[in-house]
């Protein structure tokens, strides 16, 4: 294939992202971990999976940077889960020097690419991977808001008992406990949900949205959600490769957009070829800026620690 999609981390989100690129056959795949043996062993069974799929995507599991040279865009999904004894900081600083370190290599061997970077606490990363990439901010767009919306999204389909597929959800914000979903603009058939669910089933709606991930942490018991990840990095990737001008909520570097300044925040950005071409900004009640200015506060917190 003429297109080249590296997946750095094989773990749970890395290796559901890379299977979903090569089952839609939207390019070849690179799948790179330190693990010795893993990416390998994970890489030659998608391929394998490739001719019941009906995919010529080539996939490529290593542990060497020089297999992804010329890569149109890199997922970083690489890092490492929180451990007993390891404080929330022990893990920002140790995600930030492993996301450091990945940084360079990609930059060095794909100086054109588009990073989308997954690894937590999001924004804080999206933010060490822009500095670290000297790359414009179009080329550096955090994952989050396209699963915070899918999640939201399902929960207002569920109560509404209608299709997803009718359903759009606007999550503004860091990806974090103080994200903002907005129902004033999450809609149904282009009708906002307030006017279609009481606001008691709107709140829990919200409430649910912003602990979609710590609901699924604690039903699995060991590690964090992939398959909603997966997907939504993959609508991401589709809507870069077929430059679809797609509008979503997802990570990037504001200069003065919602009042915000040197900071990744999540917002409804449109994709394209160029990565993320645009920030649409929306009018906001002053509530909904409260939150968003919260919510950006905490992802600041974060950076200042890290000092980038
Ligand atoms: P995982 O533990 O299954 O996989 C992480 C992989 O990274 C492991 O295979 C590990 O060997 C690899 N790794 C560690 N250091 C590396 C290095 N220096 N170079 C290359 N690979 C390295 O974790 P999972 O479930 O895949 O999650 C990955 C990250 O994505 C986590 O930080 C998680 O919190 C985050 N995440 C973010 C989401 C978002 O919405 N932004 C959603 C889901 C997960
Ligand atoms: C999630 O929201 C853990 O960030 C990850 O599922």
């Amino acid at each position: 294939m003429n297109r080249k999609i590296s997946v750095i981390g094989s773990g749970n989100v890395g290796a559901t992202v890379a299977r979903s690129i090569a089952d839609k056959e939207l390019a070849d795949v690179v799948l790179l971990d330190i693990l010795e043996g893993v990416p390998q062993g994970k890489g030659l069974d998608m391929l394998e999976a490739c001719p019941i799929e009906g995919s010529d995507s080539r996939v490529l599991g290593t542990n060497a940077y020089a297999d992804t040279a010329g890569s149109d865009i890199v997922v970083v999904t690489a890092g490492l889960a929180r451990k007993p004894g390891m404080s929330r900081d022990d893990l920002l600083n140790k995600n930030a020097g492993i996301i450091k370190t990945v940084t360079a290599e990609v930059v060095r061997y794909s100086p054109d690419c588009i990073l989308i970077p997954v690894t937590n606490p999001l924004d804080a990363m999206c933010q060490v991977v822009y500095r670290e990439s000297g790359f414009p901010r179009e080329r550096v767009v955090g994952m989050a808001g396209v699963l915070d919306s899918a999640r939201m999204r399902s929960f207002i389909a569920e109560a509404l008992n209608v299709s997803v597929e009718n359903t759009h959800a606007f999550v503004l914000g860091g990806h974090g406990d103080t994200m903002v979903p907005l129902p004033r603009y999450s809609t149904v058939a282009g009708i906002p949900i307030t006017q279609l669910l009481d606001e008691a089933t709107v709140e829990a709606i919200v409430t649910r949205t912003a602990n979609g991930g710590a609901e699924i942490v604690k039903l699995l018991g060991t590690g964090s959600a992939y398959y909603a990840p997966g997907s939504a990095v993959v609508e991401m990737v589709e809507a870069i490769l077929k430059d679809k001008k797609k509008i979503l909520p997802c990570a990037v570097f504001l200069q003065g957009e919602y009042g915000i300044n040197d900071l990744y925040v999540g917002v409804p950005v449109k994709l394209g070829v160029g990565g993320a071409e645009q920030v649409m900004e929306i009018s906001l009640q002053e509530d909904e800026q409260a939150a968003l200015d919260k919510s950006a506060a905490a992802v600041k917190e974060l950076v200042e620690i890290l000092g980038v």
